[in-house]
C-alpha cells in the first residue's frame, strides 16, 4: 500500500535541440550579477561556453566564474564557490556540465550564506538549509545523475575520505535546466557508459523494496526497459540522437523523486559505490557497476518474488517449468551480461581498489534500512570481497 506523501518537483526542464535557446528568458527572471560555474576542459573545447557567455552578455549580466568542478567535487572547491558567491552577492548559479556540476552549484547554493562550516552542518550533520538559498539553473552535458531535476548533493572530502550526498527539498531543486541530448554526444564512451548504469542503479535501488502492488514498480519496468533498448543502440551508434535523446530523457525520470513516493528505498549499492568513491575517486557510475553484481546475487534470497519479477518483466526470462531461484538468477545473469555489453568496471581492482582499504570503505559507507536486507559490515565486507576478482 503506498503510504502519505507530498509531491511536487519545481524544476522547469527545456528539452531538445532547441533547448539553449530559452536560457535567455530565464536568465531575465534574475538579477544582475550571475556564478557561472564549469568543470576542467570540455564546455570550452564544445564551444558551449562561448555561447552561454554571449547570452549572458546579451542580457547585460554581470559574470563571475568558478571554472574546474572536477568530478566528485570537494569540500575546498565547495569553500571556493562559496567565498565567490558571497563575495560578489550573486543572483543567480548557472552550472553548466554533468551532475558533478549540478550538485556543487546546489551545495553553493545552501552554503554561501549558511554561516558556518557547510561541510559539517550538511554533509555531516544532515541539517537542513535554514539561511538564504541562491536559485541554481543548469545545462546539463553529461547523463545519469538526475542532478538537473532534484535535490541530491553530493561532495566529498577526501582529507575524512567520506563522500556523501545530501538530498535537499524543492527549495534547492534547480530553477531550470536545459537539456540538450546534441550536448551529450562529445562524452567519452567510458562516461556515457557509466551514466547508463547510474541510470539503471538509481531505478533498481527504488524498485528493489516493498512486497506491494505499487504503481512505481510499474513506471521503473517501463524505464529499465527503454534504458536498455536505448543503450544497446547507443553502443553501437554513440551519435544515435534517438537513441541518447531517450536515455536523457529516461535518466531524469530514474531519480527526479517521482517513482520513490509512497515507497521505501534500498540505496545501498550508491553508499556503497560512494565510500569506494572516496577511497579511489573512480568515476560514480563505474563504482557501482563494480559492487552491483555481488550485492544483488547477496540479497536476492531475502527479495526473491521481486528479483523473479525482474527477471521477467524487465529481461523476458520465460519462468515455465523453472524455480522461482532459477528465474531470478537468469534475470540477474542478463543484467550482468548487458553490463559487460556496455564494457562497464565490474571489478573493484580495476578501480584502484586495494584489500587495506575494505575496512575502511565498509565503515564509510552509511547503512540504510529501507531494502530487503539490512546489511552489517561483515556483509559489506562480504560484498567488497566479492566484488574484488
Ligand atoms: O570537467 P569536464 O571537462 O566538463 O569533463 C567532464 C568530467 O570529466 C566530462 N563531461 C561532461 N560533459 C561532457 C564531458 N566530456 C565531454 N563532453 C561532454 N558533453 O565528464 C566527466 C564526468 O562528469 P561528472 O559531472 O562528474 O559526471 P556525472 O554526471 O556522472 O556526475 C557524477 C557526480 O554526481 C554525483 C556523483 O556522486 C558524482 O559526484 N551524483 C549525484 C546525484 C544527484 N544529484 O542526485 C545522484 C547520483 O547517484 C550521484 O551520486
Ligand atoms: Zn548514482
Amino acid at each position: 500500500m503506498l503510504g502519505n506523501f507530498t509531491y511536487c518537483n519545481p524544476t522547469r526542464l527545456y528539452f531538445g535541440e532547441d533547448a539553449l535557446s530559452n536560457l535567455g528568458g530565464e536568465l531575465d527572471k534574475y538579477g544582475p550579477r550571475i556564478l557561472l560555474t564549469y568543470g576542467s576542459s570540455s564546455a570550452k573545447k564544445s564551444g558551449l561556453y562561448d555561447q552561454i557567455l554571449a547570452i549572458l552578455k546579451d542580457r547585460k549580466k554581470e559574470v563571475f566564474e568558478v571554472p574546474g568542478v572536477m568530478p566528485n567535487p570537494t569540500v575546498e572547491k565547495l569553500y571556493e564557490g562559496c567565498r565567490v558567491a558571497k563575495e560578489n552577492d550573486v543572483n543567480l548559479i548557472l552550472a553548466v556540465g554533468g551532475g558533478s556540476v549540478c550538485d556543487y552549484a546546489k551545495a553553493v547554493s545552501v552554503s554561501a550564506w549558511c554561516g558556518e562550516d557547510p561541510w559539517e552542518k550538511f554533509f555531516l550533520r544532515m541539517e537542513e538549509p535554514e539561511n538564504r538559498i541562491i536559485p541554481v539553473g543548469c545545462v546539463l552535458t553529461m547523463v545519469g545523475t538526475g542532478s538537473e531535476m532534484n535535490g541530491g548533493s553530493v561532495i566529498t572530502n577526501p582529507a575524512q575520505k567520506l563522500k556523501i550526498g545530501h538530498v535537499f527539498g524543492e527549495g534547492v531543486f534547480p530553477r531550470f535546466s536545459i537539456m540538450n541530448p546534441k550536448l551529450t554526444l562529445t562524452l567519452p564512451r567510458r562516461q556515457m557508459v557509466a551514466g547508463f548504469y547510474d541510470i539503471m542503479n538509481h531505478i533498481t535501488e527504488q524498485y528493489f523494496s516493498g512486497t506491494d502492488d505499487c504503481t512505481s514498480d510499474y513506471l521503473m519496468e517501463g524505464l529499465m526497459k527503454s534504458l536498455i533498448h536505448s543503450s544497446r543502440q547507443a553502443v553501437k551508434d554513440p551519435t544515435d540522437y534517438e537513441a541518447r535523446s531517450n536515455i536523457m530523457w529516461t535518466a531524469t525520470w530514474a531519480l527526479n523523486t517521482l517513482v520513490a513516493q509512497g515507497k521505501t528505498t534500498d540505496w545501498m549499492v550508491h553508499m556503497i559505490g560512494q565510500s569506494v568513491g572516496a577511497y579511489t575517486d573512480a568515476t560514480h557510475g563505474m563504482t557501482l557497476a563494480a559492487v552491483s553484481m555481488a550485492y544483488y546475487r547477496h540479497i536476492c534470497p531475502f527479495g526473491l518474488p521481486k528479483f523473479r519479477r525482474f527477471a521477467v518483466n524487465v529481461w523476458g526470462v520465460d519462468p515455465a517449468g523453472k524455480t522461482d531461484e532459477d528465474v531470478a538468477t537468469e534475470g540477474l545473469n542478463r543484467m550482468e551480461a548487458w553490463m559487460n555489453e556496455l564494457g562497464l568496471v565490474m571489478n573493484l581492482r580495476d578501480l584502484g581498489v586495494t584489500e587495506e582499504m575494505f575496512e575502511g570503505i565498509a565503515k564509510g559507507a552509511f547503512i540504510l534500512d529501507g531494502g530487503y536486507k539490512t546489511l552489517t559490515r561483515g556483509e559489506i565486507i562480504d560484498i567488497l570481497k566479492e566484488s574484488f576478482r
